[in-house]
């Protein structure tokens, strides 16, 4: 405790001699949410990215996350306290193999959830995140041809609703399309009162018994505006900490992974610890670095998004 207690408060000095500021995606460890200026959605937390005083942000995030921000506000330095915290979503997209792919699709328009490389950004459209998604693609005329990618459970759930016929990428998060639909029934037999609510990147048999889909701090508005008492989450375990804050006197039950793991706990967002926020403000380490052009094409779909969100 007593060390925890003194990197925290070395964490805090630093911060203010630098004129850093520290950003938290609701995934990452709850000591982490409770030193971050700012805890958010991954649009929230572009939002904030490109709208704030500092000179160095520190992303608590995953690289995708830290490189929007970089893309953003491409004069701040942005570091990410372990360059080990990727994404399996963003890595199912690599960059050569979509330029490929769009070759077949030479008419079509491209959305790219935000879990993906500035490369695959840089070749988007526009983007969207968890939160926006059905927004944006409706943003389209009807029959305007679409290629969504990287997340295909996101993609068919935004087919689904918006009634659209979007060519989908293959990719999927390793953590979402585990999670096990027979452990939600069983838990809906244990928990028969309690409300199920899903991310959109859960397979689509999953999102079907759900009474409410969206991402991150939707889930979380929508547990702190329920009247019900017990919750059936799936997403990843982090955000039940800011749940079970606004929320004390309600029970939140997280659906476990179809396989005997931990599996749902992102092992990406989870490398990111106190020590490494320390050492990253000490040594101003791992600083993302885009080239001018890869900052200048991914701006405008971000910027687009945003401008529409
Ligand atoms: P949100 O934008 O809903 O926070 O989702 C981010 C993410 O990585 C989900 O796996
Ligand atoms: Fe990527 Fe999935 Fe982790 Fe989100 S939960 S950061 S999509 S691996």
């Amino acid at each position: 405790m007593l060390i925890k207690n003194r990197i925290i408060k070395q964490i805090e000095k630093l911060k203010v001699e630098k004129n850093a500021i520290i950003l938290a995606h609701f995934y990452q460890k709850k000591e982490i949410q409770e030193i971050a200026d700012f805890i958010g959605d991954s649009l929230a937390l572009a939002r904030i990215s490109s709208d704030n005083k500092a000179d160095m942000i520190v992303f608590c995030g995953v690289h995708f996350m830290a490189e929007t921000a970089k893309i953003l506000s491409p004069q701040k330095t942005v570091l990410l306290p372990d360059p080990e915290a990727g994404c399996s979503l963003a890595d199912s997209c690599p960059a050569d193999e979509f330029k490929k792919f769009l070759k077949d699709y030479p008419q079509h328009k491209v959305v790219s959830y935000i879990n993906c490389s500035a490369e695959i950004k840089a070749l988007s459209d526009i983007i969207c995140t968890s939160s926006n998604a059905v927004d944006i693609v409706n943003s389209f005329p009807k029959d305007e041809k679409i290629v969504f990618t990287p997340d295909k459970n996101l993609g068919a759930y935004v087919n689904n609703i918006t009634g659209r016929n979007m060519v989908l990428w293959e990719g999927t998060c390793s953590v979402h399309d585990l999670l096990s639909i027979e452990r939600v029934f069983e838990l809906k037999r244990q928990y028969p009162e309690a409300l199920v609510i899903a991310h959109p990147e859960c397979k689509g048999q999953l999102l079907e018994v759900a009474d409410f889909v969206g991402s991150t701090s939707a889930m979380l508005n929508y547990t702190r505006e329920s009247k019900a008492d017990v919750f059936i989450v799936a997403t990843e375990t982090g955000i039940i900490h800011q749940m079970k804050k606004y929320s004390p006197g309600k029970k939140f039950v997280i659906v476990p992974s179809e396989e005997s793991c931990m599996c749902n706990d992102c092992y990406y967002m989870k490398v990111i610890t106190l020590p490494k926020v320390l050492k990253s403000l000490e040594k101003e380490r791992y600083s993302i670095n885009l080239s001018r052009q890869i900052i200048t094409d991914a701006y405008a779909p971000i910027h687009k998004m945003l401008e529409m969100s």
